[in-house]
């Protein structure tokens, strides 16, 4: 059985027992449900497992997808039903934000979210942070499940818990892909046929600069590889990195993440993998 509290006040009133979060917009994939997986084998048969379900205004500039990202209620808890989650958090935009939705006090999210995700969307990460504080705050879960799809947000919100001593373990989850290699994202839906290939080109990339990685090539012919994958199917790189795995801007020796953005028809992609630096 899946519960759904669909205020505050219910979420309040719900018995607690050891808990693991999985922070979700809906529109659950694969992805979704692996992170529901990582979150049971943390707090095990007795423990709880719940999915916040919550397109977070904050975090969507001007002009973006806001009122089109998909929402696709019945689909997810059925899901969630499948998955034994125990509970679904769905508040109101209302209830999470105040009447207005004016917030007067948010998270900075530091130097880090100026760059990559955070200079093509000027604050989404302030939007993320403070909304991922606000549930982790009324759900207090012991371990909080994030993918690493998302690398930039994953590594800002491991920062956030470590400098604001946020009383929760982050756990990563690792990216899940389709069967042909792309990453599963809820944005995909926006992706036409011919578009459709042509976002093969990042995980193509991707595959053709952690393959450089290995044989010790240098920084600069590992991300032009990725960029000449994409090139070869017109895609121009919002971004391409070679980072350490706290997205250092100089790899150290060891661990690396190699990270990509490009828009394809007009939906922006993310996709990143670890790589040996
Ligand atoms: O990754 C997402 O879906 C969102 O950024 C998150 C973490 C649920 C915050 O709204």
């Amino acid at each position: 059985m899946t519960d759904v509290l669909t205020s505050i006040d219910e979420l309040c009133a719900y018995p607690t027992r050891t808990r693991g979060l999985v922070m979700t917009m809906g529109a659950l994939h694969e992805g979704h449900l692996s992170l529901i997986d990582l979150a049971r084998q943390q707090v095990g048969a007795d423990g709880q497992v719940l999915v916040s379900i919550f397109v977070n205004p904050l975090q969507f500039g001007a002009g973006e997808d806001f009122s089109r990202y998909p929402r696709t209620w019945d689909a997810d808890l059925a899901a969630c039903r499948d998955r034994g989650v125990d509970a679904v958090f769905a508040p109101a935009a209302s209830d999470i934000l105040g009447g207005d939705g004016d917030m007067a006090v948010t998270v900075d999210p530091g130097p880090l979210a100026a760059l990559y995700e955070g200079a093509a969307r000027p604050g989404h990460f302030r939007g993320v942070l403070t909304i991922v504080l606000k549930v982790l705050n009324l759900i207090r879960p012991q371990y909080a499940v994030f993918g690493e799809k998302d690398y930039q947000q994953l590594v800002l919100i491991r920062r956030m818990v470590r400098d604001l001593d946020v009383p929760v373990t982050v756990v990563p989850g690792p990216v899940v892909r389709e069967p042909d290699g792309l990453a599963m994202s809820s944005r995909n839906v926006y992706l036409d046929g011919a578009d459709r290939s042509r976002a093969l080109a990042l995980h193509r990339g991707l595959l053709a600069g952690a393959a450089l990685a290995d044989q010790g090539a240098p920084q600069a012919a590992i991300t032009d590889a990725v960029e000449r994958e994409l090139g070869d199917d017109d895609i121009v790189a919002d971004y391409v990195a070679l980072t350490g795995p706290d997205l250092e801007l100089v790899p150290t020796a060891g661990d690396g993440r190699l990270l990509v953005a490009a828009s394809v028809g007009g939906v922006r992609l993310l996709d990143n993998c670890g790589v040996r630096t």
